[in-house]
């Protein structure tokens, strides 16, 4: 077991009858708010509302930027940053999915800087000092970003989505109601999802010593997101399936799996790539990606580790041959991707060209490789994305 440091001080205040506490949680930071939120669903289920009320009862004077789109632009960033400084902002607070709460989260940032925003993304990579405080409501179980440090930020002048961890932006304090996420549609549950267990399955299969107790872990929250997806796609209003699911996004990602396991991940950055040209969903990017990258690893030297997924998160038959048993995994991966959670399970269905291939695959390994599972470049990742056709 590798030494590591896990220090993640994001106060969570999970479930119902939370909001309460927003009013004194923000005043912590200061008096001048300002909300950002995405297209509009945050008004569509009251919640708008109910935010401003508190803010007011709490006496904080709120400024608004709103439209913070799906896949968030760097332009959304440059606005909210041009906010904070007009208005002397004291703290953000972002209502929405992982779009709205990324996109904040780079605000937070770029307010503290003189230079532009996407500094922080290109070849400049400018280093984040400082970010003004980050306040969190979830509308969306996904990505983890309520309790993280990172954002995805997209460009789409130069066709690039870029993610990048800076500890100051994580955000101070998240409100985790899964109430709020009862009108979140079964395409959108579906892709949260899958996203989710793509964010345990970058750590889970990586070839660094494992932690038992860490695996076993994570086996838990993928059995858990298995079982309550199609629960929640079905009856959006279920409490018990939409709390496990937001609770274990948050976990998915906010490091304690890592355990200080070396890692590259893999799908996400090829995933990354199909966003950024097709702005396709995340989760249904991956959910195309994943099994195909499964299937391409597996060998003599990956396949003991498959064997260990499939028979726990799966209850494959142990006593078949490894390759069977990896193979059965993946295709119960599959089947639950594509049948159970109803995704589109192929690049030409949604409209990915292999003539984009080449420039995806190469931006994806950064010219290098991904050294995951197994080290993947240029070459490697366009058979996969063949293989999505
Ligand atoms: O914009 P609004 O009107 O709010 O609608 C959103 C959006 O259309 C809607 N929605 C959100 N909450 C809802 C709701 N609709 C009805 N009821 C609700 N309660 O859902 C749509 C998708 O929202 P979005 O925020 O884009 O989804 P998600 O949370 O999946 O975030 C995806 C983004 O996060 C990035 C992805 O790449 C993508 O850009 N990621 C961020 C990560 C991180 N910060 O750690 C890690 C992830 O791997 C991921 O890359
Ligand atoms: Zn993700």
């Amino acid at each position: 077991m590798n030494s590591f440091v896990y220090d993640v001080p994001t106060k969570v205040y999970f479930g119902e009858n939370q909001l309460g506490h927003l009013g004194e949680e923000l005043s912590r930071f200061g008096k001048r708010v300002l909300l950002t939120y995405g297209g509009g669903s945050i008004k569509k289920i009251g919640l708008y509302d109910k935010v401003i009320h508190e803010i007011q009862k709490a006496g904080l004077e709120v400024f608004e930027l709103s439209g913070i789109e799906p896949n968030p632009r760097i332009d959304s960033v440059r606005r909210g940053a041009q906010i904070c400084k007009d208005k002397q902002i004291d703290v953000l607070l972002a209502v929405g999915g992982g779009s709205t709460l990324d996109a904040t989260k780079w605000m937070s940032a770029a307010a503290c800087v003189d230079h532009d925003a996407w500094d922080f993304f290109n070849a400049t990579w400018a280093p984040v000092e400082k970010a003004l405080p980050v306040v969190t409501i979830l509308t969306l179980a996904a990505t983890g970003s309520e309790m993280n440090a990172g954002g995805v930020i997209s460009n789409p002048e130069t066709q690039d989505k870029i993610g990048r961890v800076a500890r100051p932006i994580l955000p101070r304090v998240s409100f985790l109601d899964p109430t709020n996420t009862y009108t979140v549609s079964p395409f959108q549950t579906a892709c949260g999802a899958v996203d989710m267990m793509s964010h345990i399955f970058e750590i889970y299969f990586t070839m660094d010593r494992d932690i038992y107790m860490l695996d076993t872990f994570m086996e838990g929250m993928l059995k858990t997101v298995i079982k309550y997806a199609p629960i929640a796609m079905k009856d959006p209003q279920n409490y018990e399936a939409r709390a496990n699911l937001m609770w274990t996004s948050s976990w998915a990602l906010n490091t304690f799996v890592n355990g200080g396991k070396q890692h590259d991940w893999s799908c996400h950055p090829m995933e990354h790539e199909l966003s950024a040209i097709y702005d396709i969903t995340h989760g249904l990017g991956l959910a195309i990606l994943t099994p195909r990258w499964m299937e391409y690893c597996l060998d003599e030297t990956t396949a003991p580790k498959f064997v260990q997924w499939a028979t726990s998160v799966w209850d494959i038959d142990p006593s078949l041959p490894a390759m069977e048993i990896a193979r059965q995994g993946i295709d119960r991966l599959s089947h639950f991707f594509f049948d159970t959670l109803g995704l589109q399970s192929t690049f030409t269905e949604i409209g990915i060209k292999k003539e984009d291939f080449p420039v995806m695959a190469r931006k994806a390994c950064g010219n290098g490789s991904i050294n995951g599972l197994k080290p993947l470049n240029q070459q490697d990742i366009e058979k996969i994305f063949e293989m999505c056709l």
